[in-house]
């Protein structure tokens, strides 16, 4: 219970097979960091940021957090995208959903979980924002809500200081919102790639309207 033998076993395998390749590679590492993306994803444990994307440590600075959510109140969430985005001078923000999130579905059936319902209730608003293009069936508004939580996310964003300010200075910045299937390890584009401040409106929206309104 007091340690866990199995995680430091798993640790210096890795740590080894990585030396194995390339001796100098932690000591390199370790003088400095110099990754170009920064990815907002989920915490879940389905969802791990740098194997997806078949980065190595050093290549993608990451947050994650219960159902990839930028919400423009929380600290932790923008001080790792304005040392992302400032101090490293990453050229990307991927904001990464997944199929099958388990934050959307509790937010998409009102579930009570406990203090976390306060967290998930900034998908709640996206589900009402978006009511009308959301289908009756359970699956299909699942999948829907979280795409349509990314597109959120993606504009929100687009609207921080931080990506303001950067565009402002000239700086080259792409945010970018994909979703990530469990099922088949495969990521899919939402094509809501933004790249500066005046055109994020209109991304936002050609990404919205293919969203077919639903039919009373
Ligand atoms: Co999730």
């Amino acid at each position: 219970m007091r340690s866990l033998p199995h995680l430091f076993e798993n640790n210096k395998a890795w740590a080894g097979q990585i030396r194995e390749q390339d001796p100098e590679f932690f000591s390199k590492l370790s003088q400095q960091q110099s990754p170009k993306y920064l990815w907002i994803g989920c915490s879940d444990s389905r969802v791990p940021a740098n194997q997806i994307v078949g980065l190595a440590p050093g290549e993608l600075f990451v947050h994650r957090n219960i159902a990839n959510l930028v919400v423009h109140t929380d600290l932790n969430c923008l001080s790792v995208m304005q040392f992302a985005v400032e101090i490293l001078k990453v050229e990307h923000i991927i904001v990464c959903g997944h199929y099958g999130c388990s934050g959307v579905q509790a937010a998409l059936r009102g579930d009570r979980l406990g203090l976390s319902d306060n967290w998930l209730r900034n998908i709640e608003d996206v589900r009402q924002k978006h009511q009308t293009r959301l289908t009756n069936t359970n699956n299909e508004a699942h999948d829907r809500l979280c795409e349509l939580n990314v597109i959120e996310q993606v504009l929100n964003v687009c609207q921080t200081t931080i990506a303001r300010d950067a565009w402002q200075r000239g700086q080259s910045l792409a945010v970018h919102g994909w979703i990530y299937g469990l099922q088949d390890g495969l990521l899919r584009d939402l094509n809501v790639t933004v790249t500066n401040f005046q055109e994020t409106q209109s991304v936002y929206a050609a990404a919205i309207a293919t969203f077919a309104v639903r039919e009373k």
